[in-house]
């Protein structure tokens, strides 16, 4: 029997994240070749037109797993009975610019849609913040919007994981299908600290730790890890515009595995609030290593953390908290 249709929100839809996102989840990405969608569109006046586009070139796809496209600029029709909210709709960050730059106008975005989401998603929606500052807005959204429970509120910080793996991928000269367990923690931002110290490579002969086959510790504390802190920042200065394939690309991947499921023995990096793991204070939204199992994730725990790793773990941490009162006071 064919299943029902899952209703997913994208805002910001009429951006350039949108229009490469909302035909990867008609297609089934997101969800699956055989799960229908219906597709719930919002953006702002000045960008309705352009959102009327999109939906017309939806329907001149002919999608056959499409069943609806709702498209919008009312906040409260697009959030009417969504299951999955990816929270797109913001500012991005031009070259010269940090995403700390970019708060003061998409925090206060996502205090007033919190509330949209809180009364008219459907219940147990889950909820996947992409737009900068992504951590920071999805706190902001969560904070905003008590009654929806902390463990439906996450943020991407699976481009960055997907970065790691294609950096070691094209250093070892392997598939990246072959790299798994890299971690990125922490915000999706500068000071992430994507780490390789459990990470392994898969081939004919078993499983090999990247630390081995690298074996250039050097290279994997310096350039590997700026090189994946600052990717999103050279993406902006190649394109002059910032990452939107990928970015919409990471986004299924992040609501695939959360929802059907990561495969065994892999985990995946995801921004989930803070249960206090690894030192981590509680009260923030960071990405954490995670395996996903029935449509809940869980933090893999009892991963030993040198002193290198420590120091770059809460590092980042720190600057999420300060980030934090930052948002706060461009609320005030
Ligand atoms: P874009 O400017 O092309 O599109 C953003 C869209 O959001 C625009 O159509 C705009 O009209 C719309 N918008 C603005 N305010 C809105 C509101 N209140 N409600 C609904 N829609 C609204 O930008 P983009 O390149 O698609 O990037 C979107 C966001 O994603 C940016 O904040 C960017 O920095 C961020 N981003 C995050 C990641 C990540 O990995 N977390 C990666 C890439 C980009
Ligand atoms: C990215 O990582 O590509 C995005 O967050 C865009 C940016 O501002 O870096």
């Amino acid at each position: 029997m064919a299943k029902d249709a899952v209703r997913v929100l994208v805002t910001g839809a009429a951006g350039q994240i949108g229009y490469a996102l909302v035909p990867m989840v008609a297609r089934g990405v997101m969800l699956g070749p055989d799960q229908p969608v219906i597709l719930h569109m919002l953006d702002i006046e000045p960008a309705a037109e352009a959102l009327n586009g999109v939906k017309m070139e939806l329907i001149d796809a002919a999608f056959p797993l499409l069943k609806d496209v709702i498209a919008t600029t009312d906040v409260v029709e697009a959030c009417a009975g969504v299951n999955i909210a990816v929270m797109v709709g913001g500012f991005p960050r031009k070259e010269g610019m940090e995403r700390k730059d970019v708060m003061s106008k998409n925090v206060s975005i996502y205090k007033a849609q919190a509330s949209a989401l809180e009364k008219h998603a459907a219940e147990n929606c889950k909820v996947l913040v992409v737009a900068n500052p992504a951590n920071t807005n999805a706190l902001i959204l969560k904070e905003f919007a008590p009654s929806i429970p902390e463990k439906n509120i996450t943020c991407l910080t699976r481009l960055d994981h997907n970065r790691a793996l294609g950096q070691i991928s094209e250093r070892l000269d392997i598939q990246v299908s072959d790299v798994k367990n890299v971690i990125i923690w922490g915000n999706h931002s500068s000071t992430q600290y994507p780490d390789v110290s459990h990470a392994t490579v898969t081939s004919s002969s078993g499983e090999k730790s990247v630390r081995e086959l690298v074996a250039d510790d050097k290279w994997l504390k310096t350039e590997f890890i700026t090189t994946v802190q600052q990717r999103g920042a050279a993406i902006i200065k190649a394109r002059k515009l910032s990452s939107a394939l990928s970015a919409a690309s990471a986004a299924c991947d992040h609501i695939r595995d959360w929802v059907l499921g990561t495969p065994k023995g892999t985990w995946v990096s995801m921004g989930v609030y803070s249960d206090g793991s690894y030192g981590i204070p509680p009260g923030l939204i960071y990405s954490f290593p995670v395996t996903c199992e029935k449509g809940e994730w869980s933090i893999v725990k009892g991963l030993k953390i040198d002193e290198f790793s420590r120091a770059k773990m809460d590092a980042t941490a720190n600057e999420l908290m300060e980030e934090k009162s930052l948002a706060y006071s461009c609320l005030n």
